[in-house]
């Protein structure tokens, strides 16, 4: 079990994640969405200790991984890839080919890869499927299905296409200015008048899109 308590980060007076309690059970996909600027990715970078919280507690498994630095999170069994590639750019990939030289989707196949490699427990994805070409998305679906499968992995998603929320998330998590602003099943958050308004953008009134 992943568990944030409370979980705050402030740069200077913004708050850009806001007292966020949570937790996250094995066997789970939980998709965390929300508009341009929510909290999602510094969400995640607190959760994975890019990011020192200003308060609050990270815990898996009950053990409070707070204090820890983000290599020693990773080997605690929290496993992250980023909205923004992250290879080893000069390391082979291919035989003959760096990393670097490798087009975008492969790249950001690469790093799930090198995610998958480590085993961990926890399977964090910053839009994994952004700006990949229509072949590459289902590939990468697919993988995330195969670690779904999985009932000992907890995965959470970071995705703005909710074409892909509906058809893998299990339960899904509405940030909003940093605050947790919704939190169910996948069919009640996207039809909750909240979140038509504040995510997708209608008034609670307007008919849906
Ligand atoms: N290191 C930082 N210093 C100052 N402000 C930051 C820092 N990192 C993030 N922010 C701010 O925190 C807020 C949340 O940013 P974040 O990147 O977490 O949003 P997001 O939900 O991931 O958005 P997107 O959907 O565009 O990826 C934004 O207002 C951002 O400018
Ligand atoms: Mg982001």
């Amino acid at each position: 079990m992943l568990e944030t308590e409370s979980l705050t980060i402030r740069f200077g007076g913004h708050v850009a994640v806001n007292d966020v309690s949570c937790r996250y059970a094995p066997g789970t996909l939980t998709a965390i969405v929300g508009p341009n600027g929510a909290g999602k990715t510094t969400y995640f970078n607190l959760i994975s200790g890019q990011l020192r919280a200003s308060a609050g507690s990270v815990r898996l498994n009950g053990r409070d991984l707070t204090p820890l630095s983000a290599p020693a999170r990773m080997h605690a069994g929290l496993g992250r890839a980023f909205q923004l590639t992250q290879l080893f750019p000069r390391l082979s990939a291919r035989r003959d080919h760096a990393a670097a030289d490798l087009p975008h989707g492969d790249q950001r196949k690469l790093e799930i890869a090198m995610l998958i490699a480590l085993e961990p427990q926890v399977f964090m994805f910053d839009e994994p499927t952004a700006g990949m070409s229509v072949d590459d998305v289902p590939v990468v679906l697919e993988l995330i299905r195969e670690i779904k499968n999985d009932p000992s992995k907890t995965i959470l998603l970071v995705e703005h296409k909710m074409d892909v929320v509906r058809e893998l998330a299990d339960r899904i998590v509405v940030l909003h200015n940093g605050q947790l602003m919704a939190d169910g099943d996948p069919a009640t958050v996207i039809a909750s008048p909240i979140v038509q308004q504040a995510y997708l953008g209608m008034s609670p009134t307007e008919p849906k899109a």
